[in-house]
């Protein structure tokens, strides 16, 4: 049994979600160090939800039999004596990613989940339905901890900031830990577990300064800008064998990114800003990121769950589910369960973590996580060019959060105008106007 003998109860907000499968899988795994007496699925589309709950009550029969599993779309039922929340919830699901990304595109602009006008408008549709989540977390389980997941994370994270400054709500982004593991795959290490960093920005918008071996404390930084200069972050061979097209370029890509840079060690996400126009020429407008994840991710996650439900067990071979993602929020949830103050990231309050950046900036720092949630890092000072790209992107992502809270076009048009990704306000006008009847049902008539 556990150190404190508790077990917990755990809902997963998103319930539908392609990574749910994940999610449940890694639960059980780490049961012996995070026990569960209770699971929970909940959704607002019951019919997405219950292609994978009726598979996960087949996975949980067999392998979990203890602990309490159900799945519901009753927000009292959900979030009534939960521990955690584990947020993983699309508003408007792949048909308006579809949107986000083919729109922008339209226009030759960057058409991309959680980046320019589409993550901004993915944001937007996003803080309603969070700030409910987490209006029912607090109702109905007011100790309970979120853990969230639902992009655009910069925005909800502003958003929860704004509007619910005191709530129990931790907004994570898993994109530092998997360039971590390839990090320590290139130094000969295993995962991120064995690093120590330095790494400041925003979320998709950050730069490691440093980073050494956590045991022998060695700064391996060197060896990742020379592995950088040649390879970005791609290593190939048996580690990448699974790695879809699309990621593969992504993490070669980082190669242009660190020359603009050579300082820092870049996310990958920085390719959109750096190089818009790359990106919009390496695009098909007319089969984006979203038809990929159509016809690879969610079909192998919906045709296995049917697959587990015909046969009526789930016995011999599972496919791995995106497991880092998975493992990461476990990893998280422990962490505030026992009180590790173990350091991973989150998405806070600046509060001079970035000594030179406005106190009340969501920002992605280095963070200790414990039982009563996370302690940020303090990184230094962002560089003259770093500084100048988070001023900008950051506002972008404040005017989308003014926007909903004053229902203004003017500043979701200045959020998109203002963003590198878009050339001028007559481009960002017309991507804006397009938007603005696929997000009737979402968002916040803009006037
Ligand atoms: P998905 O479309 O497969 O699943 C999302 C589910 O959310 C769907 O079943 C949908 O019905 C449900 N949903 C939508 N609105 C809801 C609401 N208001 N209440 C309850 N349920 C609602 O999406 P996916 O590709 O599995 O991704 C899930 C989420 O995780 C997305 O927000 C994605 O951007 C995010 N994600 C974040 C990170 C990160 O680093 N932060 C990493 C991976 C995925
Ligand atoms: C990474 C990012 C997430 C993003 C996801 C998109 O994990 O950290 O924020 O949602 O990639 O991946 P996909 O496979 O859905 O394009
Ligand atoms: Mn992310």
């Amino acid at each position: 049994m556990s150190k404190n003998d508790k077990r917990y109860s755990v809902v997963i907000a998103g319930g539908g979600s392609t990574f749910t499968p994940g999610f449940v899988l890694s639960l059980i795994a780490n049961e012996d160090r995070f026990p569960l007496r209770k699971l929970k699925f909940y959704d607002n589309d019951a019919d997405r939800q219950k292609k994978i709950g009726d598979a996960c009550a087949i996975i949980m029969k067999e392998r979990a039999p203890e602990i309490e599993f159900s799945y519901t779309t009753d927000p009292e039922e959900a979030f009534t004596d939960v521990d955690f929340v584990m947020g993983s919830i699309r508003v408007g699901k792949y048909e308006m990613r579809d949107h986000d990304e083919k729109i922008p595109l339209k226009y030759g602009v960057n058409g991309q989940e959680t980046t320019g006008p589409g993550g901004m408008a993915y944001g937007l549709r996003s803080i309603p339905a969070i700030i409910q989540i987490i209006d029912w977390m607090e109702k109905y389980s007011p100790n309970a901890w979120m853990i969230n997941y639902s992009n655009t994370i910069a925005i909800v994270a502003e958003a929860c900031r704004r509007f619910r400054p005191n709530s129990r709500v931790i907004n994570i982004c898993d994109m530092p830990v998997a360039i971590m593991t390839r990090m320590a795959q290139i130094c000969g290490l295993n995962d991120y577990h064995d690093l120590d960093v330095n790494y400041y920005g925003l979320n998709h918008f950050g730069w490691w300064k440093e980073v050494r071996d956590k045991n022998t404390g060695k700064d391996l930084t060197p060896l990742l800008k020379e592995h950088l200069s040649k390879n970005g972050y791609w290593i190939g061979g048996e580690f990448d064998k699974d790695t879809e097209e699309s990621w593969a370029e992504t993490f070669k890509k980082a190669k242009d990114c660190f020359a603009l840079d050579p300082e820092a060690l870049p996310n990958t996400y920085l390719q959109y800003y750096y190089y818009p126009q790359y990106e919009v020429s390496n695009a098909d407008p007319n089969h984006t990121r979203t038809d990929e994840i159509r016809e690879y991710r969610e079909k192998l996650v919906f045709e296995e769950c049917a697959r587990i439900v015909k046969a009526g067990t789930a016995k011999g071979n599972l496919w791995e589910a995106s497991v880092e993602h998975s493992n990461y929020i476990v990893d998280i949830c422990h962490a505030i369960a026992y009180n590790t103050h173990e350091k991973f990231f989150a998405n806070i309050a600046n509060n001079g973590a970035i000594s030179n950046i406005d106190p009340d900036s969501i920002v992605e720092v280095p963070c200790w996580f414990g039982s009563d949630g996370v302690q940020a890092m303090a990184t230094g000072e962002a560089g003259v060019f770093e500084r100048g790209m988070i001023m900008e992107q950051q506002t972008c992502e404040k005017l989308v959060v003014d926007a909903y809270e004053q229902k203004s076009y003017t500043k979701m048009w200045q959020a998109f105008a203002l963003n590198k990704t878009v050339p001028d306000a007559l481009v960002a006008k017309k991507i804006l106007d397009d938007m603005i009847p696929v997000n009737k049902p979402y968002w916040p008539e803009l006037k």
